[in-house]
């Protein structure tokens, strides 16, 4: 099946029907096929791609990176250091000069309301790469990665999200399980649950996808039968260091270990995180938050994050894979 998706923006999956995610799931699957087989077909030639990175990436900035060059485009990289973007110039003045030069925008940043911005103002497709809101291509590559080790369709899979469910990945999550007709479950302490409006919208929405959606607090029970365990670190980018202790102090219960993985009563079930993860004492971060607090581990063991359950790495692989589905269907 195949859809028009050229010049549309991706800034929150919720703009996207079911049937679109699922055409870019499967685009992103064929895509990595044909990079693997040696016979990819560039179709980004002779396409300019900004990318703009308020905030810290890896994973994101890579992705978009190679994918571009894979698909024969360019890229040109713009962070807060080096270009005039928020000090001397409004992001609605940088938009609409970008907007003349390259034929799409990546953003990453604080609100939703600027990628919104840049959309309206560079009049060419704006993809978010991560706002305090939304993560809409890091699920696409969670849906990937569900569907190449889930051992049934995914709407006929459990998921389970375990950690602070307020921002990006509780809520994008959410939007592209509910959206994908699977058994969603987001666990948390009552105070970090998803915010109500979302959960309502998305209870609407399950009634024609199939999804059953449950906001649970006890990890216990969410966990049972799940397919997946997913989590992510309990403080975000851009929150202050100081909540750190509150955080654990909420968090501790939700961390996934090696009892959590059991509790599902699934011996295939695996660990998902969107990464970097506090998995040791590897990180500055995480000697920081061991010296003062005394966890070595935060939100996943070191033994879970380590053994053959963990599909993280491939997941991250899969955010190239699904970024450049986005690409090729939105520009191409
Ligand atoms: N998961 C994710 O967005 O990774 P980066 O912050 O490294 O881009």
């Amino acid at each position: 099946m195949s859809f028009n998706l050229r010049n549309r923006s991706l800034l929150d999956l919720v703009d996207f029907s079911p049937r679109e995610i699922s055409y870019l799931v499967d685009l992103a699957a064929e895509l990595k096929r044909a990079k693997s087989a040696g016979n990819e077909q560039p179709r980004l030639k002779g396409k300019n791609v900004a990318l703009i990175f308020e905030k810290a990436s890896t994973r994101t900035r890579c992705a978009f990176e190679v994918a571009v060059h894979d698909q024969g485009g360019h890229v040109t990289l713009l962070d807060a250091a080096g270009s005039q973007m928020g000090h001397k110039e409004s992001l609605k003045d940088t938009a609409r000069v970008l907007g003349r030069m390259f034929d799409g925008i990546e953003y990453r940043g604080f609100h939703q309301s600027v990628v919104q911005d840049i959309a309206r103002y560079s009049h060419v497709p704006v993809w978010n790469g991560l706002t305090d809101e939304a993560h809409p291509t890091q699920v696409l590559a969670d849906l990937l990665t569900m569907q190449e080790f889930g051992p049934r369709p995914l709407s006929q899979l459990a998921f389970c999200y375990l950690g602070d469910a307020r921002f990006n990945m509780g809520c994008s999550l959410l939007v592209g399980g509910t959206q994908m007709g699977m058994d969603v479950r987001i666990c948390s302490p009552a105070a970090l649950a998803p915010p109500v409006a979302l959960v309502a919208q998305m209870q609407a929405l399950a009634a024609s996808t199939g999804a059953r959606i449950s906001i649970e607090t006890d990890p216990l029970k969410a966990v049972a039968g799940a397919d997946f365990l997913y989590t992510d670190v309990w403080v975000s980018m851009g929150e202050a260091d100081a909540v750190w202790q509150q955080r654990i102090d909420q968090l501790l219960p939700y961390q996934v270990n090696a009892a959590l993985m059991r509790a599902t009563g699934q011996p295939h079930t695996r660990f998902m995180h969107c990464l970097p993860a506090f998995h040791n004492l590897d990180t500055e971060v995480g000697r920081q938050v061991h010296d003062k607090f005394g966890l070595k581990e935060i939100e996943v063991t070191d033994e879970v994050f380590e053994s053959e359950a963990s599909i993280v790495f491939t997941q991250a692989e899969n955010r190239l894979h699904t970024i450049k589905a986005v690409l090729v269907a939105t520009l191409a």
